[in-house]
């Protein structure tokens, strides 16, 4: 029988998962690969945890680089996480002419460009289907199933623990931290969790996505970015009375020579599949020439979903291993020399239709300051609602929009700040919706 050896570097919630099924399925793997995978040495510097496993003597050690520089290694496995070791361990298995997998979504997002380069000069297979969407299987959709299509655009719920989050706000009304708490609970959080509330985990993915759809250099700092921490109630109770529920949305649109590509909290209607997608699941839409619009649903965050990823990965380098090829599909889905830096348009330049929550004096004459300036920006009111006053003070007003420039939207909210008769800034939400009015 073949032997295959494996290096896990850290185990975690997700490394801890992986160690299980190349452990507990291991007569099922062979049965499939026609080889052993073996789980040679995991690496962590916890030695001390009960992680439910019994490795065999020797292999559970805590110093990574007795793993990346073992010569009897084929893959290694990084499950670190963040941008520091990890990257040199992952450039150094690289050197070492090792096949790496990972699912370090952070690093490939800031520092893939260089990492993919390295391993195409190597020569060796990176792979990295869990760093987006969990189990969802995206990456290999993109580089490998979906090749014949221009990708036209993407839509993604790509954030587990916003999506709880905000599906559990819209449920019960639960509040905001302890949803979050629980999703820290649960091990979909990521550990500094800012990274997933202000949406910047899901903007490391969409980064990834982009550019294995449309050839692009992986490009995280121009992708803008809006978190969930400003979604209140009110505007999830009156999203639904238009019609809407409000996802963090993943958009990625190709504009011809450019990319349109964002992160923000979205009101989408209830008749769109990605409505009905609720707690940690994840789900995308992909549109393409020949396809059409392609749907994936899965778990995006958790120990054994993203693990699942993880050995899907590991499997596939393994039989390139006993095929003697590597890099049968580019690593970034085209070959690196057609790998283009294209621009991702500003968010200044977008137009969509946007929901806006003033909180303004129940008066005659204030509703028609407001629709005065969005008027004069150009800006045209799809639907108004006031709620009725019940108490003395300011009451919401909600105005709909059609398509609309976001730069004029800006510069009209700042104008309507400064009315006396409108208190606090307002709300804005931006809705993805056809408008036949437009
Ligand atoms: N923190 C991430 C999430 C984990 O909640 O989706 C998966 O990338």
């Amino acid at each position: 029988m073949k032997e295959i050896n494996i290096g896990l570097l850290g185990c975690g919630t997700v490394g801890t998962g992986v160690a299980k099924i190349l452990i507990e399925n291991r007569d099922l793997i062979r049965s499939r690969v026609g080889a052993n995978l073996n789980l040679r040495r995991v690496a962590d510097i916890d030695l001390k945890s009960d992680r439910g496993i019994r490795f065999d003597d020797g292999v559970f050690i805590a110093d990574a680089h007795k793993v990346v520089d073992d010569p009897g290694i084929d893959i290694i496995i990084e499950m670190i996480g963040g941008e520091g070791v990890a990257k040199d361990f992952i450039l150094r298995a690289i050197d070492n002419n090792k096949q790496v997998v990972t699912a370090n979504k952070a690093l490939l997002a800031n520092h893939g460009n260089s990492i993919f380069k390295a391993a195409a000069e190597k020569g060796v297979d990176l792979a990295f289907e869990a760093s987006v969407g969990g189990c969802m299987p995206i990456i290999k959709s993109l580089r490998e199933s979906l090749v014949g299509n221009h990708v036209k655009s993407m839509t993604g719920i790509l954030n587990g623990t916003c999506n709880y989050i905000l599906s559990r706000s819209t449920d019960d009304g639960s509040s905001f931290e302890d949803v979050l708490a629980e999703a820290q609970e649960k091990g979909f959080a990521e550990a500094d969790t800012t990274l997933d509330v202000e949406g910047i985990d899901t903007a490391h993915k969409l980064a990834i996505l982009t550019s294995l759809a449309y050839g692009m250099e992986i490009n995280f700092k121009d992708i803008y970015i809006e978190g969930i921490s400003n979604i209140t109630p009110m505007d999830i109770v009156f999203a639904g009375q238009f019609g809407y529920r409000i996802k963090l949305l993943a958009i990625s649109k190709d504009t011809g020579n450019a990319v349109d590509a964002r992160v923000h909290p979205t009101m989408i209607p209830f008749d769109n599949l990605l409505s009905s997608v609720n707690g940690v699941l994840n789900a995308i839409t992909i549109s393409g020439d020949a396809v059409g619009d392609v749907m994936l649903y899965g778990h995006g965050a958790g120990m054994m979903p993203t693990a699942s990823a993880v050995v899907s990965d590991t499997v596939d380098i393994a039989r390139n291993l006993l095929s003697g090829t590597s890099g049968r599909v580019p690593l970034l889905s085209y070959q690196m020399e057609n790998i283009r830096k294209i621009p991702i348009i500003p968010v200044d330049e977008i137009f969509t239709h946007y929901y806006f929550r003033f909180s303004a004096v129940d008066r005659p004459g204030v509703l028609s300051k407001i629709s005065g300036i969005l008027g004069d920006l150009g800006i045209s009111i799809k639907s108004v609602h006031q709620k009725g006053r019940k108490t003395k003070g300011p009451v919401p007003i909600v105005m709909l929009t059609h398509l609309a420039k976001e730069a004029d939207v800006q510069k009209a909210l700042t104008k309507i700040t400064t009315l006396d008769v409108v208190k606090d800034r307002p709300v804005l939400i931006r809705i993805e919706d056809e408008d036949e009015q437009d």
